[in-house]
């Protein structure tokens, strides 16, 4: 593994160094460095050794790493209709849409060096966590890092092309853990994922041309579906919050605004049941409670697209309103990503902190290759494998308005033992 997160941070990153010392029980177990990682060989299936090896999958939306891949990154991001719901015109709309937007958004790939760091940033912290994992739950070793965007490359379907290559799979069994990298569940963000990796299992493992499964030798999969209060990501977020509170003068930290800002969503998503703005909102009351309600804040929504409406506040008109208010001193905090792109580098860096220009306006580091990050990740994972569930029993619960048969068969397959919840 050529990535360097130290050079990666100086070309991506405008933000403090998150390698900082550990000091809360939890952790103390976090290692110190996690060095560079190193690629695991391909392994072969045994279906009658031991658990291991196991894939770890990390599904993310993904970007463009290069602004080459701008085009394609959007023309698949607009015509995914679990993201952006735009009905029966979503296949003539989307690609439309993608090619109006392009170069306003290559632009922006460009100001923040040349693409997103997504793809560097996922690969590290999955080999990472694979080799942490590989010493805490050996009975489950070797663990494989994979890695599968929704709209850039690596592609679900190339990652899954990679896993029968690496032997899993093709009558060998074996298994797989669908890890999502969205700590909050919403339909539109890991249900879209799903719902690829379903249809590309389908495809790719299929026996017959219709798409049936032989299931004997197929891969088990499992999935880690949400993650929102976890322990590790709770501390890993107030210890980013805590580091930049310090760069401001001792007499006014405590009234220093934090501003906790996710991805937002359309209305229409929200009003079908998505569980995403509670879970949301139940990490940014963690990472409050953690923090001893030490400051004021809220949560705020940003990056809404098109005409139609979208949960608010949004993120710029908050801070705007704050500081015109006379609130300057505000700190914010993305609360649903896993790493920078450029909803951190371009629209919180460089729009929204731009147009408050005001000094006293900054952004918590974004969690990136944050060891103690890392060991939650890890401790996510050693836990669902010990578990042996194949999800959340959350998940076997469809949106009170989901009219999909599509997220419905696609529950059914990854409930496993608990498809008859799935109704
Ligand atoms: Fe949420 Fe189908 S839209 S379960």
């Amino acid at each position: 593994m050529s990535f360097n997160p130290i050079a990666s941070r100086r070309l991506w990153g405008n933000s403090t160094s998150v390698l900082r010392s550990a000091s809360s029980s939890w952790r103390l177990n976090t290692p110190r460095s996690c060095g560079l990682a190193t690629v695991v060989p391909p392994v072969t299936q045994d279906a009658t050794g031991a658990k291991g090896p196991t894939a770890m999958v990390f599904m993310n939306m993904g970007g463009p790493s290069t602004t080459n891949e701008v085009h394609d990154f959007l023309s698949r991001l607009f015509s995914d209709g679990d993201l952006i719901p735009l009905g029966r015109l979503q296949s003539y709309m989307g690609p439309l849409i993608a090619r109006r937007r392009t170069p306003k958004i290559q632009q922006q790939y460009s100001d923040i060096g040349g693409g997103s760091p997504i793809r560097k940033w996922s690969e590290y912290q999955c080999e990472e966590m694979c080799k942490i994992l590989d010493q805490i739950s050996p009975e489950t070793a070797p663990h494989k890092p994979y890695v599968a965007f929704r709209y850039a490359a690596p592609l679900t379907e190339t990652m899954y092309a990679q896993l029968l290559k690496d032997g899993f799979g093709n009558g060998k069994g074996g298994r797989a853990v669908a890890f999502t990298q969205y700590p909050q569940y919403s339909c539109s963000t890991t249900g879209s994922s799903l719902n690829e990796l379903w249809k590309w299992r389908n495809r790719l493992e299929g026996k017959n041309a219709d798409g049936e499964v032989d299931a004997a030798g197929a891969i088990k999969w499992s999935v880690i579906d949400r993650w929102p209060t976890h322990a590790g990501l709770v501390e890993a977020f107030a210890q980013n919050i805590e580091a930049q509170l310090k760069t401001y003068p001792e007499d006014k930290r405590d009234s220093v605004v934090l501003l906790f800002s996710a991805h937002s969503l359309p209305m229409s998503v929200v009003n079908r049941g998505d569980p995403y703005p509670a879970e949301v909102a139940a990490t940014v009351h963690a990472v409050m409670k953690r923090l001893n309600f030490s400051n004021p804040y809220r949560l705020c929504w940003q990056s809404q697209v098109g005409p139609s409406a979208w949960l608010g506040a949004q993120t710029s008109d908050t801070v705007m309103n704050y500081v015109n208010r006379g609130h300057t001193d505000l700190v914010l905090v993305p609360i649903a990503f896993t790493s920078d792109h450029i909803e951190t580098l371009y629209e919180l860096d460089l729009e929204v902190m731009h147009e408050a220009n005001s000094p006293g306006v900054k952004r918590a580091e974004s969690l990136n290759g944050n060891p103690t990050f890392i060991r939650a990740l890890a401790d996510i994972a050693h836990e669902h494998l010990q578990e042996g569930e194949s999800c959340s029993a959350q998940m076997t619960l469809r949106c009170q308005g989901c009219r999909s048969e599509r997220c419905l068969e696609q529950k059914k397959f990854f409930a496993g033992e608990r498809s008859h919840l799935v109704q």
